[in-house]
């Protein structure tokens, strides 16, 4: 069967190959540079496809930097920028002749990424998802010695939500449903407030999320979106790449990276003034690179000003479990614009959360979800059409994603070693 479609395929090429007919060469190329072979000379013909495609008929690469996407070159992304570059250098330098400089080593610290620092995964999430990949694991009887029977049962909660017990087949556009209504359980668990399944979006990190929503908003320059600054890049490229405009406001060194709402209003108007339609306001919270923890009060005003101004609020919330004082708690975005009573039909808000940051940074697992909530039916609509041009998200990030929203309990048996830390010995 396999070598039938192989040569039918090949068939096909072939056949396409006779048929395509020659670039056209308005300056004379050299005749023997482009004269077509034979198709049953199929290294000449090889040869001869490669040349075609790499000059245009003027001569010069159909692909250069003059005509590219302008965004494309546009855009600037710091963290995997000329530092970093150089770094990369400098390491294979190192590599090549560990006596060339004056250091043996480099630690890359352009982007928050534990695991590559020596962070140890969580034992109860890896076991949870390589036996979710290799389910034959979980009839053997030396699994039960192996791994902890929290971690038996809970992949075997998980596969049954995923048709198939598949890990390895595509899922619904917005991820695996039973996965989402665990998340969704957590962020109600965590909020007090409702969430539904229906409104997770399952994602690769919360950076495609992020895309989305500016795929999603944008629709020419004249649209600005209200980023902090300082910020996190991600969002300054990623307007820049769907051709809208940065719109900053300056978060408050002197009142610990403070939000205030003066700030927000002054930067809309003055956008305003200068024809930009503001869409959306993202707030970072907590902050990244400024690590603030808005207050409830300030969540609040935020809140307000979004619903006064006709603002979709992009909440992200990927460090809500990186607070390191006493005196600070995070608060969903949501869970406030819920407690002052607005619903549904008062106020669209994104909310993104990612397994690449909190206790569990597992950056290269890329898994993440937004919360999609205050959309009309017939907008959501065109959220699932972006997201399924991806298909779906990568099924470990998705497993991942739910168990962050949904960790050992204190009752069962691994919670000790999750609590103690022994949970991050190597595995
Ligand atoms: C504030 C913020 N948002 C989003 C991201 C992207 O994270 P992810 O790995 O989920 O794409 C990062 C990564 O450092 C971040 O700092």
């Amino acid at each position: 069967m396999r070598r039938f479609l192989t040569d039918r395929a090949r068939r096909a090429v072939a056949a396409s190959l006779r048929g395509a007919t020659r670039p056209a060469a308005p300056s004379p190329a050299p005749a023997a540079a482009l004269s077509r072979p034979s198709p049953s000379a199929p290294s000449a013909m090889a040869a001869y496809m490669a040349r075609a495609m790499s000059t245009s008929a003027a001569g010069t690469p159909p692909v250069s930097l003059d005509t590219i996407n302008p965004k494309v070159l546009e855009f600037k992304y710091a963290v995997r920028g000329e530092i970093v570059t150089h770094a990369q250098n400098l390491e294979q330098e190192l590599h090549k002749n560990p006596e060339s400089l004056p250091f043996d080593e480099i630690l890359y610290c352009n982007i928050g990424n534990p695991h590559s620092l020596g962070q140890q995964p969580v034992t109860f999430f890896r076991e949870v998802l390589s036996l979710c990949d290799h389910p034959a694991l979980l009839d053997k009887s030396e699994t039960h010695a192996l791994y902890s029977s929290d971690a038996i049962e809970r992949a075997w909660q998980i596969l049954e939500k995923i048709p198939g017990r598949a890990t390895g087949a595509y899922s619904h556009s917005q991820g695996v449903k039973g996965l989402r209504d665990e998340i969704a359980a957590g962020i109600a668990a965590r909020d007090g407030f409702h969430a539904s399944g229906d409104n997770i979006f399952l994602t690769d990190g919360a950076s495609p999320a992020v895309h989305m929503m500016m795929q999603l908003l944008i629709r020419s320059e004249k649209d600005g979106i209200l980023c902090p600054l300082p910020q996190y890049p991600l969002y300054s490229a990623s307007i820049a790449l769907h051709g809208g405009s940065f719109v900053p406001y300056f978060l408050d060194e002197e009142t610990g990276w403070g939000l205030e709402v003066d700030e927000l209003k002054k930067q809309v108007d003055e956008a305003r003034s200068k024809g930009i339609t503001v869409r959306a306001l993202v707030v970072i919270n907590p902050g990244n690179p400024t690590g603030q923890v808005l207050a409830e009060e300030n969540q609040k005003k935020i809140v307000e000003f979004c619903k006064n101004e006709g603002l979709v609020l992009l909440a992200d919330e990927v460090y809500q479990e990186n607070i390191y004082v006493e005196d600070k708690q995070f608060h969903s975005f949501k869970k406030i614009a819920r407690s002052m009573g607005y619903t549904d039909d008062d106020l669209p808000l994104v909310s993104f959360q990612s397994v690449s940051k909190g206790y569990y940074g597992e950056c290269g697992k890329r898994g993440g979800y937004m919360e999609v909530t205050g959309f009309n039916a017939d907008v959501r609509e065109q959220i699932y059409k972006v997201a399924s041009v991806n298909l779906c998200s990568n099924i470990s990030g998705q497993i991942l994603s739910s168990l962050i929203m949904n960790p050992p309990k204190v009752s069962i048996s691994c919670m000790e070693l999750f609590q103690s830390g022994i949970v991050m010995a190597p595995i």
